[in-house]
């Protein structure tokens, strides 16, 4: 079964605080934006000490660049069990898998749009997940572009040892062709967050 992880994008931490209790009954994962204004042009909260304080387990999505310099800060966090950052973004992969796993904690490597899923294949025996974007970063909400689907069937065929995960774009309506693509985890935010039932919707996305 796929594994559904709501995503949280947001400026203001006591927001973040609402969504983790809405969907805490329901998973055991949340996917936390990180956004520096550089990167991706728009920002996110990102003060690590208050990000500590949530009581779920994170995956940090760092749209940072240079990540090889902040990591650290996000890998050592007790809640923080991955990271993602971008390969569009690393200069030193090698540094940056090192620092996440001297903390024990599991490394992804996320592809923007214009990212060939085989131009990282040289990276992807150093990660334990690959991270496909389904919509440029920067916004939740925006539609999948259509070229996902086959980039997902293409990580799954090439990359046997990774686990795919797709973030973006990700709906009631394609969650089914992801799913037959190849994909072991997707990343929902409005999906979830905009749904009338937040548990319902947390199910049917599963189902
Ligand atoms: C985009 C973020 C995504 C986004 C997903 O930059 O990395 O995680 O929040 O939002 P939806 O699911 O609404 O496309
Ligand atoms: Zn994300």
């Amino acid at each position: 079964m796929v594994k559904i992880i709501p995503g949280i994008l947001e400026q203001d931490f006591s927001v973040i605080q609402q969504k983790v209790s809405l969907v805490k009954p329901y998973v055991d994962m949340v996917h936390l934006d990180i956004m520096d204004g550089d990167f991706v042009p728009q920002t996110t909260f990102r003060d690590p000490a208050q990000i500590a304080t949530l009581d779920i387990r994170l995956g940090v999505h760092l749209m940072v660049a240079h990540p090889e310099f902040s990591v650290k800060k996000w890998a050592t966090l007790a809640n923080v069990d991955r990271v993602f950052v971008h390969e569009e973004a690393v200069t030193n992969l090698d540094e940056v898998v090192k620092q996440v796993r001297s903390e024990g904690k599991k490394v992804g490597l996320s592809i923007n749009p214009e990212t060939s899923v085989i131009g990282v294949k040289e990276h992807i025996h150093m990660v334990d997940m690959i991270m496909i974007m389904g919509v440029e970063p920067g916004q939740s909400g925006q539609e999948m572009l259509p070229d996902t689907f086959e980039k997902v069937r293409e990580a799954k065929k090439y990359f046997e040892k990774v686990l795919v995960v797709v973030d973006g774009g990700v709906t009631m309506a394609n969650k089914k062709r992801l799913v037959a693509s190849g994909a072991d985890e997707l990343v929902a935010n409005s999906a979830i967050f905009d749904a009338p039932d937040i548990k319902a919707a947390i199910e049917a996305l599963a189902a």
